[in-house]
């Protein structure tokens, strides 16, 4: 284990139980599968789950693919996350406006040289989903959370080759 401070990515969707925690149980995966030295966590931009376990159809799926996300609470995204995260991944457009938002009100409290995070797509650098939504499954069916978990796979395995070039 490397003694550096780890670089620190949190995962951001709506309600913090379908999307970013199974992006934050993915994007762990491909990061410790690489050994880099990388934290993963996920928020909400809403505060309407607190405190709650994923989405049990998010877990079913996940764990079709050897994914355990039954440990993760959800939790609403806040100011101190700009100073604590290196890098914000919004998995919507909707989001992204959101966390840019709430990072404006960090600034002001904070001030510009205190924050860190950059915020980004999950799809930033996937050549497959190039910049693309990974659409809320929420009131959907099956194939919403495949593809949750089909954008997170590709959008990792992207990150990770990213992570490495930033020899981090
Ligand atoms: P998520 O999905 O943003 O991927 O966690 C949603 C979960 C809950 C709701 C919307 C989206 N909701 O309206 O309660």
């Amino acid at each position: 284990m490397s003694s550096k401070t780890p670089y620190k990515v949190l995962c951001v969707c709506l309600g913090n139980i379908c999307r970013s925690p199974t992006a934050e149980v993915v994007l762990k995966h491909f990061c410790d599968q690489q050994q880099l030295n990388i934290e993963v966590d996920s928020a909400g931009t809403s505060n309407y789950h607190p405190g709650k376990a994923p989405d049990l159809r998010s877990q079913a799926h996940a764990k079709k693919r050897g994914y355990n996300l039954s440990t993760l609470r959800a939790r609403q995204l806040k100011v101190d996350d700009f100073v604590e995260f290196d890098l914000i991944l919004a998995m919507d457009l909707e989001n992204l406006e959101n966390i840019k938002q709430l990072q404006q009100t960090a600034c002001d409290v904070f001030g510009q040289s205190r924050l860190k995070a950059k915020v980004m797509l999950m799809s930033e650098h996937d050549e497959f989903f190039y910049k693309q939504e990974v659409p809320d499954p929420y009131y959907g069916g099956d194939a919403g959370f495949e593809r949750v978990l089909d954008q997170c796979e590709s959008s990792s395995r992207a990150w990770v080759n990213v992570f490495k070039v930033m020899n981090i």
